[in-house]
């Protein structure tokens, strides 16, 4: 089945050959027949250029899922969940609560990741951590879930 990514990584700090999660991913999509990457930003730590890369991703690029990288912590320069929030409707908390339970047998710093996941119509955006480490985890623990997912948000069956 084709799926279409889009990878936006969220840093202040990180140039797009520094960003070694979101080229991790990268190598993790391409690992799957049919699945490709048709963007890759680094944005900086700012609620509306992370909301206007989302919208980008899913509307110019078309893509059917939207991984972002980073900016999903405590602090109060991180703002992923809350862009992620400005620009989609509906929440899929299936898809955080399964990434936060898998990624707590790895660090019990996972309850601090404050990730979303929600659609933007049919795109699904899901939140990962910003280490190449936590999104390798994280990748891990939905990637078998995601051909399914892309079913039934074009109205498939079982
Ligand atoms: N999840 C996984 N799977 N692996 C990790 O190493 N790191 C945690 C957490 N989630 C981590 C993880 C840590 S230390 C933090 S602070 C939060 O994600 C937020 O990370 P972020 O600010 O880079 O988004």
């Amino acid at each position: 089945m084709e799926i279409k990514f889009a990878i936006v990584t969220a840093s202040s700090t990180r140039s797009i050959s520094e960003d070694t999660a979101g080229m991790a991913l990268e190598s993790l999509i391409a690992e799957n027949p049919g699945w490709s990457v048709v963007s890759h930003v680094v944005k900086d730590d700012d609620r509306a250029e992370l909301a206007a890369a989302i919208v980008e991703a899913c509307d110019m690029y078309g893509a059917n899922i939207v991984l972002t990288s980073g900016g999903t912590g405590l602090s109060m320069r991180d703002v992923t969940p809350e862009a992620t929030r400005d620009v989609c409707d509906r929440d899929v908390p299936g898809i955080a609560e399964a990434i936060r339970a898998y990624s707590m047998q790895h660090t019990r710093r996972a309850m601090l990741s404050r990730a979303v996941c929600m659609q933007r119509g049919t795109t699904l955006v899901i939140n990962f951590p910003g280490s190449e480490k936590a999104c390798r985890e994280c990748w891990e623990a939905v990637a078998d879930q995601l051909e399914h997912a892309m079913k039934m948000t074009a109205g498939g069956g079982h």
